[in-house]
């Protein structure tokens, strides 16, 4: 026999519990769920951290920090699941490596280009390549900060400098056909459609949630398929997947992990309920499968 309460390691960032942390506590408790916060802001005592996270029955991501990822390879290393688990962060990471993935999954996306380390070689690519203005971004990284765009091959010189100068790292550079569209965001919760929301800004990169109203978009079915193939090919749980519409025709722009859950403040506690439910059902399984080992 199983126990009935689950408990879930719950990692967060941040001096204290913001708003949506405190609707998963809460939540849970009426769940039957036990919740065990585990900020990685704070100092981690990695002894103290092991028995935290041997009580849990699986351990759920809720940070979008990049510093949490050696956090939950060092939790799998101690035996436990995460939701997401490091593995898929692969394709959500590297913008590259999601455009390959798109390729091999016959998923539409965006006509993109790895650019060479050597600026005179990535100079005569981006001639070949001819889409201008062109996008150029850094493989990784968040909230547009590594995205700009560039008129001419001299002008993406000094972009991808200007990238390699303010990181302090010479991180690959992809270039991309610019699309201009509006954003569309589908957020999935255990592989479902949750929500839409379309992402209008002034400029041409719309990012980020804050200050800004969204309306709802239809799927249809030509969406619905493009969806269920990029759930598919990248197995991520809980995400937000980014479209744009080109001539009619939609393309995926990427695939966000840890997707804000605040585009409509009145349905940000239906995301978190569905959350926790996928939760609960991944306790469950993971219970069940260490019930059976042991038989
Ligand atoms: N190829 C493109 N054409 C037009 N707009 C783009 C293109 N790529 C990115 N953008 C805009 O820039 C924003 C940030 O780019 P994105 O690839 O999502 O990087 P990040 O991971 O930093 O959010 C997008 O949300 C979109 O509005
Ligand atoms: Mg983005």
């Amino acid at each position: 026999m199983t126990s009935k309460k689950s408990v879930i390691g719950f990692l967060y960032s941040g001096k204290n519990l913001g708003k949506e942390e405190k609707m998963f506590l809460e939540l849970a408790k009426k769940k039957n769920i036990e919740l065990i916060p585990i900020n990685i802001f704070k100092r981690i005592d990695e002894k103290e951290f092991r028995e935290q996270i041997k009580k849990c029955d699986l351990i759920y991501n809720n940070t979008a920090e990049d510093f949490v990822i050696e956090y939950i390879k060092t939790i799998e290393e101690f035996g436990k699941k995460v939701i997401d688990n490091s593995r898929l962060y692969y394709y959500t990471e590297d913008k590259w490596m999601f455009y390959v993935k798109c390729q091999e999954h016959n998923i539409p996306t965006i006509n993109t280009i790895l650019l060479s380390e050597n600026l005179n070689i990535a100079k005569k690519e981006l001639e070949d390549f001819n889409h201008w203005p062109v996008v150029l971004k850094r493989v990784v990284g968040t909230m547009g900060e590594y995205v700009e765009k560039a008129e001419n091959p001299e002008q993406a010189v000094r972009v991808i400098k200007k990238f390699w100068k303010k990181g302090s790292e010479k991180i690959p550079i992809i270039a991309q056909e610019m699309v201009l569209s509006p954003s569309y965001r589908i957020t999935i919760i255990n592989k479902k459609i949750v929500q839409t929301a379309i992402k209008t800004s002034k400029t041409w990169k719309a990012t980020g949630v804050h200050g800004k109203t969204f309306k709802k978009f239809k799927i249809d079915s030509d969406l619905k398929k493009i969806v269920d193939k990029v759930v598919k090919a990248v197995k991520i749980n809980i995400c937000g997947i980014d479209l744009l519409k080109k001539d009619g025709k939609w393309l995926v722009l990427e695939v966000n992990s840890e997707p804000a859950f605040d585009f409509f403040e009145n349905e940000r506690e239906k995301l978190v309920d569905l959350t926790l439910n996928f939760l609960k059902q991944a306790c469950i399984n993971q219970k069940n499968k260490k019930a059976h080992y042991k038989k």
